[in-house]
Formats: structure tokens, sequence, C-alpha cells
């Protein structure tokens, strides 16, 4: 390994979580790392560089279960969400995915990526929100959906959606609201609520085998949690199998 591509190979994981020997190699992997950050990083909480990285072991875990492409899955995973700061300061009116795509074709091209390389990972890109009538078509993008969605439910998605609460400044829990009558961005912008309304449908939309296992499996771990959430926060002791008294 070169003095340059060890370098590279210390600020991948220094700077993350990211697992592994990278597809695209140390140097171009430590590059696209560093443009990831510097757009994730301003947005921070649930959405900060860490919610790519884990974005990018995912998506690198089952594209490997389904021979996918691993190098374009790792670009895609690790710029997919740069164009969200566009759809926070718009308020919404730009769709991140849309924004993300279009920024990622110029760095792309900056780092002499093929063009039928660059359209495979900018429809990754596009396509992660299922929106707008840009569905994922390639394996890779149903891959990328998967993972993103994944990093939004189990113990992650119950650590981010309380994050989220705590920006909006929600309260922790209440049980004495029926939380679907209730707004987002508002006090009762709770977890619970982000559960309901959201976080227990994703399991349904998985598009991947894997993809559909692991959010089983999460969904049953967020179910349990909520559960005890509802038992505790009025207090009532608990025995050591969880039951209230
Ligand atoms: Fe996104
Ligand atoms: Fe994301």
């Amino acid at each position: 390994m070169s003095s340059a591509n060890a370098d590279y190979r210390q600020a991948c994981l220094s700077a993350g979580q990211l697992q592994g020997e990278p597809p695209l190699g140390w140097e171009l992997t430590g590059k696209l790392l560093a443009i990831s950050h510097e757009y994730c990083q301003a947005e921070g909480g649930c959405h900060g560089p860490d919610h790519t990285e884990r974005v990018h072991n995912l998506a690198l875990h089952i594209g490997r279960l389904m021979n996918a492409r691993l190098d374009i899955l790792s670009a895609a995973a690790l710029l997919h969400d740069i164009g969200r700061s566009q759809e926070m300061l718009s308020q919404g009116k730009i769709c991140h995915a849309a924004k993300g795509a279009e920024m990622s074709r110029t760095i792309l091209t900056g780092l002499g990526f093929s063009p039928e390389m660059q359209e495979e990972i900018l429809h990754c890109i596009e396509a992660h929100r299922y929106r707008n009538n840009k569905v994922p078509e390639t394996l890779e993008a149903k891959i990328l959906f998967d993972a993103d969605k994944l990093d939004s439910i189990g113990a992650i998605g119950i650590g981010r959606a309380f994050l989220f609460a705590g920006q909006v400044g929600a309260r922790l829990h209440n049980r004495g609201v029926d939380v679907l009558k209730t707004s987002s961005y508002s006090v009762e912008d709770t977890a619970y609520r982000e559960f309901l309304v959201k976080l227990c449908k994703i399991k349904d939309k998985m598009l991947t085998p894997e993809g559909k296992r692991l959010a089983a499996e999460r969904h049953e771990f967020m179910e349990l949690f909520f559960k005890r959430l509802d038992k505790e926060i009025h207090g009532t002791p608990q025995d050591s199998a969880g039951n209230g008294q």
C-alpha cells in the first residue's frame, strides 16, 4: 500500500465506521467520504455523516449477498444524502434525492467515473426516496433504498427518532393524545408518533430478501421498546421480565 493510500485508509477508518476493504479502493473512497462529510456535517443530528456510513455498510452487506456491483453501491451510498441541506434550506421544496443526483454528477465527473458508472450511481441516488415517480429499477438502487430505510428502524431508528424529536422541541412521550391527530414539527412530534406514522410501515416496503429479514427483526425490537416505554412513562414499577406491576 502506497503512503497516500495508507493516509486515506487511516482517514477512512478514523473518520467514521466504514468496515472492510472499500470496493472503490482507499483513495477514491477517502475522497468520496470527505466530500460526503462536508455536506452531511452541516446537517448533523439524524442525517449527519454517521448515517451515511451506516447506510454504506448495510448496502455493502446486502450487496455482497446479492452479487451486486459494490463499486456502484459504495459511491451511491456515500453521496446519497448530500442534497439534504438544500432540501432543508428550501423547506422541502427541493427534493434532496434529485438535488443530490445533480450535485453528484459534477463530483463523479471530477473524480473520473465513466459515464456508464455515473448513470448507475445517479439512478441509485435519485431513486433512494422512492418518490416522485423515481422508482428504484436496478438491483443496486433497490439495495440502497433498503439500506437507507433500515437505518431508520430498530435501535438506531429509535435513537434517531428521539434525536429528531429533541431537535424540534417535542416531548418525550404522551399516551394521552391520539398521535395520529397531531402534527409534525409540533410539541407532540414524539418518537412514538414517528413510529406510528412512519417507522412501523417500513418493514413492508423492503425490496430485497435480506432487507426484509433485517427489517422484520428491527421492527420486532421497536415494538417491544415502545410497549415498555408505555409502561414506564407513568412511573409504573417493572419486574425483571419487563412486566408492569
Ligand atoms: Fe435521503
Ligand atoms: Fe439517507
